[in-house]
């Protein structure tokens, strides 16, 4: 039997998708089909249009994750008519983890990655769509917020979660000096 333990000083090493690996794509299963869709058919179409952009993540020259990030405007999400059409939100519209490096700690330190690079390109709002079962893995190990309380009443299968980046107290240093 394989195994699989990621030593911890190993570092994943994040390359964006190209046209090299799209015969690899089909290996990769992470358990959920629409997922692996997504990553073998549509990924990297919706990434050299510019649409979405699409990370592969290698262990060991192994796909073992991917993640896909694009700017969604917030008018799409909240019906505010006080919220100007050009706010724009870093969506995580895909991430996943391959089915045999699951629970290891893999898909934290990917959602982590996200992070840092959204503090440094300065965004304001962080938001995705959690599958239902998902949702409190978003919550515990980032304190992503659920967005709409409807997601918990309706039966629907998602759940719209969100983080705001906005630090009051930076602004309230600048304007109280
Ligand atoms: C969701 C996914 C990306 C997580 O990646 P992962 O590498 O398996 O996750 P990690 O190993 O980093 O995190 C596991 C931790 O979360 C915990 N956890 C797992 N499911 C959880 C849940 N539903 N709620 C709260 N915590 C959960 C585990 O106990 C573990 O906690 P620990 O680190 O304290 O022991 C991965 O399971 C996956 O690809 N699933 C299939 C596709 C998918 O569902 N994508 C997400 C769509 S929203």
């Amino acid at each position: 039997m394989n195994d699989y333990l990621i030593p911890n000083n190993r570092p994943l090493e994040h390359r964006i998708i190209s046209i090299e690996d799209l015969p690899h794509l089909r290996n990769f299963s992470c358990g959920n089909h629409s997922m692996d869709f997504f990553l073998q058919a549509e990924a990297y179409p919706s990434h050299i249009v510019r649409d979405s952009s699409t990370t592969l993540v290698f262990y060991q020259n192994q796909i073992i994750g991917y993640y896909t990030l694009q700017h969604t405007p917030l008018s799409s999400l909240i019906n505010d008519p006080d919220i100007s059409k050009e706010q724009l939100v870093l969506d995580i519209a895909r991430l996943a983890v391959h089915k045999n490096f699951q629970n290891k700690g893999i898909g934290i330190k990917i959602v982590n990655h996200i992070l840092h690079m959204a503090i440094q390109l300065n965004e304001r709002y962080i938001v995705l769509d959690a599958l239902k079962e998902k949702w409190t893995w978003y919550r515990d190990h980032f304190k992503f917020e659920s967005l709409f309380e409807v997601d918990f009443i309706n039966g629907s299968s998602f759940v719209t979660m969100f983080m705001d980046l906005y630090d009051q107290d930076l602004i309230k240093q600048y304007y109280d000096e």
